[in-house]
């Protein structure tokens, strides 16, 4: 594998999982540790690239070398993306974005109330990010997405990673199997990557950091079609 076959180029990738505020002490949050999206930048890194992490709430180190922009809601997170991703050569969306953020985030520490039963939020839908990506011009960005499903069956697993390549016009999809103790936390991944035909591109099996140039390879050859025909 060529190190510094990304040499030159702009690569932003976005890690980590949003958190979304209900009042000053609480949020709504997901499991993602952001490790896969962290060695996809080390990855890149290593390979000549400039790199651009956009990270939200990070459980691991930021990795050295990368220009780091720390965002913790899903629409901080579409603010330094959006502008990143302006002439970037590649914008992987590898972060975790909650779907929903509350409708309103209180100023002052939700109470329970000696005679509630229960208690209902309302949610708001967050704008998604990679679909607002995919619809607007960007010759010249490869986009790739992630779609971390639970569901078991492959065949499944891979319908849904193309229909949402295709839902929102990344050039490339992820897909990776996630559960309770699977993808987010562990330290292995296995991922499927669907190309722009819905083919399988590749499949890759073993350690985070592997998986990444695994993705990167693919990432490479889309960059430089003619020296991989
Ligand atoms: O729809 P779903 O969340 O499964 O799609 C996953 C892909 O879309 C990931 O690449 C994720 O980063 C991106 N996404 C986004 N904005 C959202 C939700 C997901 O960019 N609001």
């Amino acid at each position: 594998r060529a190190t510094g076959d990304l040499a030159g180029r702009r690569v932003v990738v976005s890690a980590g999982g949003t958190r979304e505020p209900l009042d000053p002490v609480r949020f709504l949050g997901n499991r993602s540790s952001g490790k896969q999206g962290i060695a996809i930048a080390e990855a890149a890194r290593a390979r000549g690239a400039e790199v651009t992490l956009v990270a939200a709430n990070l459980e691991v180190p930021r990795p050295e070398g990368c220009d780091v922009r720390e965002v913790s809601t899903a629409l901080e997170l579409q603010r330094e993306l959006v502008d990143a991703a302006a002439g970037a050569d590649v914008v992987v969306m590898a972060a975790a974005v909650a779907d929903y953020r509350p409708a309103a985030v209180s100023e002052q520490k939700i109470k329970k109330d000696a005679s509630d039963s229960g208690l209902t939020l309302e949610l708001v839908r967050n704008p998604d990010i990679l679909a607002g990506l995919g619809a607007a011009p960007h010759d010249g960005t490869l986009l790739v997405g992630f779609a971390a499903e639970t569901e078991s069956d492959e065949e499944r697993l891979l319908e849904l990673g193309r229909g949402k390549r295709r839902a929102k016009g990344a050039d490339l999809l992820v897909v990776n199997r996630v559960g309770w103790s699977e993808g987010f936390a562990a330290d292995d991944n296995r991922v499927v990557v669907i190309g722009p035909d819905d083919a399988v591109v590749t499949q890759a099996h073993g350690s985070k950091a592997s998986v990444a140039d695994a993705i990167l390879d693919v990432v490479v050859s889309k960059l430089n079609p003619a020296a991989h025909a």
